[in-house]
């Protein structure tokens, strides 16, 4: 979650039993950060995350966890182009970075980032095979399922050929306050990639649903948002 997951924060969260704590998501280069601006201009400081210096920043943060925890750490990224990912990838704590194809807001789109991704089959591809084929780090893909004109599970496909480590997916089902659990069972029944089910985790049912509808493990935002978990995960 922009602006509150940061190394502090994740390091309050690894007590809680996670296997992976994500950072960010950051904007990376020129274009990103330049649309994030506009983001904040508009009032949502969640997309003030001093840019300056990335690199440095990702550095400090993710260093934060590791010496806490020896779990994982991810980072979500928002570039124009893999080039800044796969930089990002080289950060010693960093264990995986993930590809933002999910930030829907107008001037990330406009740029053809985040879910813009998800709309242009063959750039997602390739800039995923890209950032694979040169990451130093697992990579992951984060998604938004049911916006509108995309085939959910022609884009996990295209993910997992492209040799993505990890789908993530934000299993969005607009007008409902839980997650679409048949995109999940359909992406499970047509792929093989690690699936990560996402969205409205916020009780032990809630999750053992996400997990018996095909998803290999769970995230979640909101639920955690004040720094706690509201249920056991062990007893997922
Ligand atoms: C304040 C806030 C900031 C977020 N920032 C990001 C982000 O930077 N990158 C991202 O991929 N998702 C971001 N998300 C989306 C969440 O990671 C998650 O996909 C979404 O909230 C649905 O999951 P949940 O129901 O567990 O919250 C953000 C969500 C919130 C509430």
């Amino acid at each position: 979650m922009a602006g509150i997951t940061d190394g502090n924060f994740c390091e309050k969260m690894s007590i809680f039993g996670f296997d992976m704590l994500t950072i960010g998501g950051y904007n990376i280069d020129n274009e990103t950060i330049n649309a994030g601006r506009s983001i904040i201009g508009r009032g949502r400081p969640e997309f003030d995350i001093k840019e300056e210096n990335i690199l440095f920043t990702i550095e400090k943060e993710s260093s934060i966890i590791k010496k806490a925890w020896d779990g994982k750490v991810s980072v979500n990224l928002r570039s124009k182009s893999p080039d800044p990912i796969i930089e990002i990838s080289k950060i010693n704590e960093i264990d995986v970075v993930e590809i933002n194809a999910h930030c829907r807001q107008p001037e990330i789109t406009d740029i053809g980032c985040g879910q813009a991704l998800l709309y242009d089959i063959e750039k997602l591809y390739d800039f995923t095979r890209d950032v694979v084929n040169k990451a130093q780090s697992k990579v992951s893909v984060k998604i938004r399922a049911n916006i509108g004109n995309v085939d959910d599970i022609q884009t996990s496909k295209v993910i997992e050929e492209a040799g993505a480590d990890y789908l993530h997916v934000d299993a969005m089902k607009p007008g409902f306050n839980h997650a679409d659990l048949n995109i999940i069972k359909n992406i499970k029944e047509n792929t093989k990639i690690f699936l990560i089910g996402n969205n409205s985790i916020r009780d032990l049912k809630s999750a053992r649903e996400m997990i018996s509808a095909g998803a290999d493990g769970i995230s979640l935002a909101r639920a955690a948002m004040n720094g706690h978990i509201p249920f056991d995960l062990s007893k997922i």
